[in-house]
């Protein structure tokens, strides 16, 4: 357990806060972004200075049409954006009141995990071992270790009664469902403080889809989710604020039941009633 992690400044007292103004976080601030703009090789900057405090243990849905810069958003929060050739970031994002700059890439990747859109097991390794890759990657040895969190893992990814009999098979032979929840209990075996998921359900059937919904609203108990979704009803189920994002720009942040139900921007009020175009 990283230390760092109880160290933050905003966590609740005992006595009895203001109220808060409307607008603002229920919960500390687990990753805060000001300013950010980021594009890539050659292009001009496809975000255009986003500001946003992502609320801890809460989920956070971020919708906008295609081509926003939802996925280029989140994936600056783990630095995976300037892992690519010519790609640009600037502005500040924190992570537990320290610059994302100031970590290790590798740690932030532990402290910030990421589940992807299509479900991506390492094809090559089993259940177990996909589950336990990022532990042995980060030199756990303890052979009982490994075993007690893969299970925790995959429990908490609500897969481990489908598998626990087939631990050995490759984790390719699961559905694609299950696949997704596979990667997600690799993804949480490392214990990460903040989950980015980049429309994880956007290649799996309803069915599936209701699964990732539904252990979306435990893990959160525990852990703050950013998700990228382009089904707007899937954010307003899971999530408790939503980020409306048009052409790089954030057009409306808050609460999201108030985002859907009473936009204060014109442009968000279009985007959600399925007025845009
Ligand atoms: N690897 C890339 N190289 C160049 N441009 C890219 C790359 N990835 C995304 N873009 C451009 O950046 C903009 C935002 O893309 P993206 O963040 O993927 O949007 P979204 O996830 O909201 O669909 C788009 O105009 C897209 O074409
Ligand atoms: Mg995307």
């Amino acid at each position: 357990m990283n230390p760092i992690m109880n160290q933050d400044p905003a966590a609740p007292s005992s006595t009895p806060a203001p109220a808060p103004p409307p607008r603002a976080a229920a919960k500390p601030v687990a990753l805060s972004v000001r300013d950010l703009r980021a594009g890539y090789a050659g292009g001009a900057a496809v975000l255009k200075g986003v500001s946003l405090d992502i609320s801890e243990r809460r989920v956070t849905a971020i919708i906008g049409p295609s081509g926003c810069g939802k996925s280029t958003l989140i994936r600056c929060l783990n630095r995976l954006h300037e892992a690519l050739p010519g790609a640009f970031c600037d502005g500040q994002i924190m992570l537990g009141g320290r610059s994302v700059l100031d970590w290790d890439p590798v740690l932030l990747r532990r402290e910030v995990g990421m589940v992807f859109q299509r479900p991506n097991p390492f094809p090559t390794m089993n259940i177990f071992d996909n589950v336990a890759a990022g532990l042995t990657l980060n030199g756990e040895r303890d052979r009982a270790k490994i075993a007690e969190r893969v299970e925790s893992s995959l429990r908490r990814a609500a897969l481990w009664d489908e598998v626990k009999d087939k631990l050995k098979s490759p984790g390719t032979g699961l559905s694609g469902g299950q696949q997704q929840r596979l990667c997600i209990a690799r993804a949480l075996a490392v214990e990460p403080r903040v989950l980015l998921m980049d429309e994880p359900c956007s290649a799996l059937d309803p069915v599936a889809t209701a699964r990732i919904e539904e252990l979306l609203l435990e893990i959160k108990e525990t852990l703050t989710v950013v998700i990228v979704t382009h089904n707007m009803q899937q954010a307003a189920r899971v999530s408790e604020y939503t980020a409306f994002m048009l052409s790089g720009e954030l057009v409306e942040f808050g609460p999201t039941q108030g985002l859907f139900t009473k936009p204060a921007d014109k442009r968000t009020e279009d985007y959600v009633t399925g007025r845009f175009g």
